[in-house]
């Protein structure tokens, strides 16, 4: 190989566009002659460099991305939570499964935890004992692991809710709003089967909880409880179907969607919070290399170090303490991981209706809950399309929105979470009754009532605080910030002196857009003639007035008004 083709980033250049080794070797002297000019010498860490890139073409990958800009924001990082978490799930994972064995073979217990001597179980119950007690680093990694799936999903949907109440969701990432949300879904349903893994107490009562939501569909309920168990529950095969589920198909779909997740993220680039210089068009921020790489580098040392201390420290999921299942017993106080309370909650607070016909027995107290919920996911997977549609907005927006203006969409996802709280509640109505010594009839007829009423409290009140802040933004642009200093005047009354915004802050206050609602028009036009507006136009204005008409914004100040009140001398209140 020439020397002028390790001629560091040029020759590199060169090669990557296409003709290598068209740099000079040598210069032509006055007299013609050829004069030879030596190479410097290179290093092995060029070489080698010079080597990827001849065949990876790495040279301008790293060129064109290495400065690129990333938007800074504390909010960014709950997505790169996930993202270590999800590492550190991996990982440990990997080393979880080097020791369990998913299998429903029964064994009598002679291993070194005392109190389960003698005790009869399955293979899969007692390797997760051994891990606990006898593997090195075991119980450490266990709880990591059991930990970083925890903080994992709490992650992802307070990511999600961030990336919703800001409108991230907005074209042009709503493939990506869908990615992510697939990622939700695929996460619950991992948690779901590593927690069945171990066979002990409580995940037995898991996995009989999900049997019996199964068994009430209508109809094919019996059949799909059987194909899943492989005969009646609980059956021998259902853990070892679940470990290729947990370890493999699952992790292995999110891992790809993850990719495509953070591609997107990329390609898209990221959005930014309203403030000066930040316009649909540019993107203000620091460089992949080195600022954005080592502060993401240290937070994934970070994420990782909190979750071992929380891992070492703080016991979860003590399976010895519960003993192996066993179909005939349960545990009190059984409950799901937080991520699934609310399906618990949303079974608990349901009457146990229930109808008898034709010799079959349809379970509406379970199976009811059971299609709400992917009812309400699915609305969640839809909404960017729902505003899309109601709003008419087919513009591209890379710049965020403030919460408080746009009322209703924060109104509707409080309304969401205050839902997932009282189901949670309702989720743990036997702790509650136990530790605060109240009735547990009288917990279930609060949550069946928060269930309704919860939610539209927090939409209604959502919206007027969101809309105070809008006046409070208003008067700040006009009035000045109120500064806590009092002042007499001359004539002896007191006031409060005002200081004036920054234009800076002026223009973060009042940047929105305040675009009027779809409108359906005059059905009758200037001749009389009148034109049909179908039922899906009327829907669609109807939407439209209620989530973005004139109830939801107070008008934002004009220049003509800042103007009108600053011009005088007496801006001070
Ligand atoms: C494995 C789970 C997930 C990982 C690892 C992940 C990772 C990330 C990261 C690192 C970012 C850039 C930083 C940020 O905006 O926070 C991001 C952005 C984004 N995520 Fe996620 N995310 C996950 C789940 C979700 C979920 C559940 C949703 C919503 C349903 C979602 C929707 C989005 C959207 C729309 C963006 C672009 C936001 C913007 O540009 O402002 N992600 N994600």
């Amino acid at each position: 190989m020439g020397a002028q083709e390790t001629d560091s980033g040029r020759a590199a250049g060169s090669s990557v566009n296409g003709a290598p080794g068209s740099g000079t070797s040598g210069d032509t002297g006055p007299e013609g002659t050829l004069r030879a000019r030596r190479a410097p010498e290179t290093g092995k860490g060029e070489r080698l460099a010079d080597w990827a890139d001849g065949r990876l073409g790495l040279y301008a990958l790293a060129k064109a991305n290495m400065r690129k800009v990333f938007p800074d924001h504390w909010s960014f990082m709950l997505g790169e939570i996930c993202l270590y978490s999800f590492i550190v799930l991996i990982l440990t994972g990997v080393y979880l499964t080097l020791f369990f064995e998913p299998s429903g073979v029964e064994v009598v217990y002679h291993g070194s935890y005392g109190p389960l001597n003698g005790i009869v179980m399955t293979r899969a119950y007692e390797s997760t004992l051994d891990i606990s007690f006898d593997v090195r680093g075991g119980l450490l990694i266990r709880q990591i692991h059991h930990w970083a799936a925890l903080v994992f999903l709490a992650g992802m949907l307070v990511h999600m809710m961030r990336v919703f109440f800001t409108g991230a969701f907005r074209k042009p990432r709503e493939v990506n709003w869908l990615f992510g949300w697939t990622l939700l879904m695929l996460g619950l349903i991992t948690g779901l089967t590593g927690y069945s893994l171990p066979d002990d107490l409580l995940s037995g009562t898991g996995v009989r909880f999900a049997d019996g939501a199964i068994l009430s569909v209508p109809v094919v309920g019996t059949y799909l409880s059987f194909f899943l168990f492989g005969g009646e529950f609980p059956g021998h095969d259902i853990i070892p179907r679940f470990f290729p589920i947990h370890v493999l198909l699952l992790p292995g779909i999110m891992l790809g969607l993850v990719a495509a997740h953070l591609i997107l993220v990329f390609y898209h680039k990221h959005t930014q919070y309203p403030g000066p210089g930040k316009d649909q068009k540019s993107v203000v921020g620091m460089p992949l290399l080195p600022v954005y790489t080592a502060k993401a580098g240290g937070f994934f040392f970070l994420v990782f170090g909190v979750l071992a201390i929380m891992g070492a420290v703080a016991t979860i999921n003590p399976v010895w303490a519960f003993g192996p299942y066993r179909p005939d017993l349960v545990t009190t106080g059984a409950q799901p991981d937080w991520y699934l309370g609310f399906s618990e909650g949303l079974i608990r607070v349901m009457p146990g209706w229930e109808i008898n016909a034709f010799g079959h027995t349809l379970q509406l107290g379970v199976f009811i809950p059971f299609a709400l919920f992917p009812l309400i996911m699915a609305a969640i997977a839809v909404y960017p399309f729902v505003e899309a549609w109601v709003t008419g907005d087919k513009r591209e927006h890379h710049v965020l929105d403030r919460p408080r203006n746009v009322p209703t969409r924060t109104a509707l996802g409080v309304a969401w979470l205050t839902l997932y709280a009282v189901l949670l509640v309702g989720g743990g109505n036997d702790l509650w009754a136990t530790h605060f010594h109240l009735s547990i009839n009288a917990i279930t007829w609060f949550v069946r009532v928060a269930v309704f009423a919860g939610p539209a409290l927090a939409y209604v009140l959502t919206k007027r605080i969101c809309l105070g802040l809008q006046r409070a933004d208003r008067d700040k642009v006009l009035h000045g910030r109120e500064s806590g200093t009092i002042k007499m005047l001359p004539h002896g009354e007191y006031i409060e002196v005002h200081e004036p915004l920054t234009p800076a802050q002026r223009f973060t206050l009042t940047q929105h857009e305040q675009a009027p609602p779809y409108e359906l028009g005059p059905l009758v036009d200037a001749n009389g003639v009148t034109r049909r507006a179908g039922p899906g136009r009327r829907l669609r204005a109807r939407l439209a007035r209620a989530l973005y008409g004139p109830g939801t914004r107070i008008p934002k100040p004009t220049a003509e008004e800042y103007r009108a009140l600053t011009s005088g001398d007496d801006h001070h209140h």
